[in-house]
């Protein structure tokens, strides 16, 4: 199998057509045209991460390429990075990907044992649904399509959770109580129980209206995106089954590894001890089609 990933990726770098032959300038034409393509996507990339801030994530895996299914696997490229060389792992196949969010309160934080960057198996960057994104899908979908680039939607089930994570980073945006820098992510209980010692206040007029909003968002934005290669994970399922993340490595057609993540749960527990209205909360969303977020875990 890995000969044959090995051999495909020969072909497509060392074209020997037949001598002074017209296919040799449309293949030259043709070799110019993906590189352009590669160049401008690079660029892309750059500039959306730098001006989203986005963590750009990197799953790396030793050299080789065992137990890649060609079949299933996604579109494989094989970049040539300018300010490192990939060395050895040249002829490993790189997979492009997207995790498309709602917002930047949790992060997959993933990390594997293997080394060097130059391995990497997959390369992708979290791009939230208010960066643009619903506002130029069809663009969007058209580009990820046309350079084989898999999304993965990440959501959260409990929409009321997620309104008290969010809501919880904002105050922790200035407030810093964490020595007086921000942290949106915590790596340690210590952190958590510091940032989860504030009580968030959910202003109940607008609560339904709020939590229709995002409903309706996360739905446009399945449908937007619905003709690209996707998954769709939910938050909950991923922290409650670590053997989800073995879905995530099928879809991007990677062999099976340990990847984990280091961050700690800020808010765990019942609801109510993290909401400063409870209450009010509680009875604003009591017998409405929301009632189930507040009692699920997560
Ligand atoms: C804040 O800093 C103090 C002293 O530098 C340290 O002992 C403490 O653990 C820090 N707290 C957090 C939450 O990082
Ligand atoms: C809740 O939001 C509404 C609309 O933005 C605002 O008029 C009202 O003052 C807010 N209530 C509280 C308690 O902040
Ligand atoms: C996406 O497309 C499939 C097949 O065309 C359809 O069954 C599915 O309902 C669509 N999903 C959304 C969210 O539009
Ligand atoms: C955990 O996820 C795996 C992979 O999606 C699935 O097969 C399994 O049924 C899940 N287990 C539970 C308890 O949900
Ligand atoms: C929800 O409403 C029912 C009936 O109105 C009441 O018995 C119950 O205590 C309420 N639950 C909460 C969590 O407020």
């Amino acid at each position: 199998m890995a000969e044959d990933l090995c051999s495909s990726h020969k072909n497509v770098f060392i074209i020997r057509p037949p001598k002074a032959s017209p296919l040799l300038s449309r293949m030259i034409i043709l070799v110019f045209a993906a590189a352009c393509g590669v160049f401008i996507f690079s660029i892309c990339l750059k500039q959306i991460s730098s001006q989203a801030k986005s963590f750009i994530q990197v799953i790396q895996r030793p050299c080789g390429n065992h137990g890649v299914n060609p079949l299933r696997a996604p579109h494989l490229h094989y970049p040539k990075p300018q300010s490192f060389g990939r060395a050895e792992c040249e002829g490993n196949p790189v997979r492009f990907f997207s995790i498309v969010t709602l917002d930047r309160v949790y992060n997959l934080d993933w990390v594997s044992s293997a080394s060097k960057n130059e391995c990497s198996a997959a390369i992708g960057l979290k791009w939230m649904l208010n960066q643009g994104l619903m506002e130029y899908h069809d663009e969007i979908s058209e580009h990820l399509k046309r350079k084989g680039v898999s999304v993965i939607f990440l959501f959260r089930r409990n929409l009321l959770r997620r309104m008290i994570s969010v809501v919880a980073n904002s105050y922790d945006c200035y407030a810093k109580p964490l020595n007086g820098t921000h942290k949106s992510h915590v790596h340690s209980q210590e952190e958590a129980d510091t940032l989860s010692k504030y009580k968030p206040f959910i202003n109940a007029t607008t609560l339904i209206s709020e939590l229709q909003k995002m409903e309706l968002m996360t739905a446009k934005a399945l449908k937007y995106f619905n003709s690209t290669r996707h998954i769709v994970l939910h938050y909950e399922d991923l922290v409650s089954n670590h053997t989800k993340l073995l879905d995530v490595q099928d879809f991007l057609g990677l062999p099976h590894m340990k990847l984990k993540s280091r961050q700690v749960k800020i808010h765990k527990g019942r609801l109510q001890e993290h909401i400063q209205n409870w209450d009010e909360v509680s009875k604003t969303l009591n017998g409405t089609s929301y009632e189930s977020f507040l009692h699920m875990d997560y």
